[in-house]
């Protein structure tokens, strides 16, 4: 693969997660499923992509979300979070804050309508990213940052907004392929020193899940478990409001589409997207779209409400985006441009505005939300 060498110091870094991975494939006897092996490379504390220190988002590391893009895109989710905000319920809780881009756009739009939460509460599975989420909070927005707190568990009885941008992707999943003696789980083994792909007869429940989705012989595809788990615990910890996600996917029609019969896993080191997760393990991302059918389920399990589902363009429209636009002076490029470049990437359907989507989930909450109120997708999940 023709991809940009690591320094040595990361190269010795990936060695010890392969390491940390082999040893425990061995005390495994020989296998992990594949969504501890991803769990392992994205999370193991001081060594997963996520929780050592690479800088992984933004324009210096190896992808770039739409918090990181401009700082727009949270200004627009500051007014569907208003919306909640006004019915009551006076804090929000981030999950998968990351740099704390979008928590600092979120709180400064915020605060200039006036509508500042008691508290604004992250959720961030990697230390590292918590310190630079705080790091980043204390530079933008300082004044507001003791309203802030960092939580390791979802919080009892929350009420409020929840929020989660590109977090859903991020959690690890299994993998199943469909073969003529019937379904396989994928896991990981050592061959010749090296970590590759090991397969074993699906365990009921991803068998059961995969002969309901019907996918036919030679289909490979992953199945998020641990996203459909997370939800059911939020639709628990949710006392009222609104669950708001934004990511990658598509509804389970085209989830599981003959188009993509190899499935959707992707990782991304420097800016350049392939389809080994072997490679560099601990020194890049490693990702699958969301299957916002089966969260949609997840959420109606756990008591929750679907109140809207729509593509990310809609949804930014929906919030208000031009209006915020129409804030920045055109006759100051030097700012307008690069904004109205932003938001073009925010909205065009052949960047992010339509493979990305958002959904909202609701517990004990009446209203639509405005956000959907043109364009809601709902009925194709
Ligand atoms: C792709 S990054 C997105 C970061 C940020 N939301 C953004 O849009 O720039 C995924 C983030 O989710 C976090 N994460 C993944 N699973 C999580 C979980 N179960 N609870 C809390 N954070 C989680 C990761 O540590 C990481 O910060």
């Amino acid at each position: 693969m023709d991809l940009p060498e690591p320094s040595p110091e990361a190269r010795q870094h990936s060695e010890r997660v392969a390491a940390r991975v082999r040893d425990e494939i061995a005390a495994a006897g020989g296998w992990l499923p594949f969504s501890r092996y991803m769990e392992l490379v994205l999370y193991a504390p001081g060594l997963g992509y996520y929780s050592a220190g690479a800088r992984k988002l933004g324009r210096d590391g190896d992808f770039t979300t739409a918090p990181e893009i401009s700082p727009l895109f949270g200004a627009a989710l500051a007014h569907a979070a208003a919306e909640v905000l006004a019915t009551g319920c006076d804090a929000i809780l981030e999950v998968g804050a990351g740099s704390g881009a979008l928590a600092a756009a979120m709180l400064a739009e915020l605060e200039r309508i006036g509508r500042v939460p008691r508290e604004y509460l992250i959720l961030e599975l990697s230390a590292d990213l918590r310190e630079r989420s705080r790091d980043t909070l204390a530079a933008r927005v300082p004044h507001l940052l003791d309203r802030v707190a960092w939580l390791n568990r979802l919080p009892p009885a929350f009420e409020g907004l929840v929020v989660g941008n590109e977090v859903l992707d991020a959690m690890p999943v299994e993998i199943v392929r469909v073969t003529d003696a019937g379904v396989e789980q994928a896991g990981v083994v050592v061959t010749a020193g090296a970590l590759a792909w090991g397969w074993r007869p699906a365990p009921p429940d991803l068998r059961d899940e995969a002969e309901r989705l019907a996918l036919p012989p030679g289909y490979t595809t992953e199945i998020g478990l641990v996203a459909r788990a997370f939800i059911r615990a939020l639709g628990a910890a949710l006392a009222r409001g609104v669950a708001l996600f934004i990511d990658y996917g598509f509804p389970e029609r085209e989830f599981y589409h003959p188009q993509r019969a190899q499935g959707t896993l992707m990782c991304h080191y420097r800016h350049r997207a392939h389809g080994d997760p072997f490679f560099l393990p601990g020194l890049q991302d490693v990702t699958a779209h969301v299957d916002f059918t089966a969260i949609a389920r997840a959420a109606r399990a756990a008591g929750m409400d679907v109140l809207g589902y729509t593509s990310q363009a809609q949804f930014l429209l929906g919030c208000g985006l031009t209006d915020l636009m129409l804030r920045i002076p055109p006759e100051d490029p030097a700012r307008y441009l690069p904004q109205a470049a932003a938001a073009q990437k925010l909205v065009s359907p052949a960047e992010m505005g339509e493979l990305f989507k958002a959904i909202a989930l609701g517990k004990r909450y009446a209203g639509p939300l405005a956000a959907f109120a043109a364009g809601d997708r709902t009925a194709s999940l």
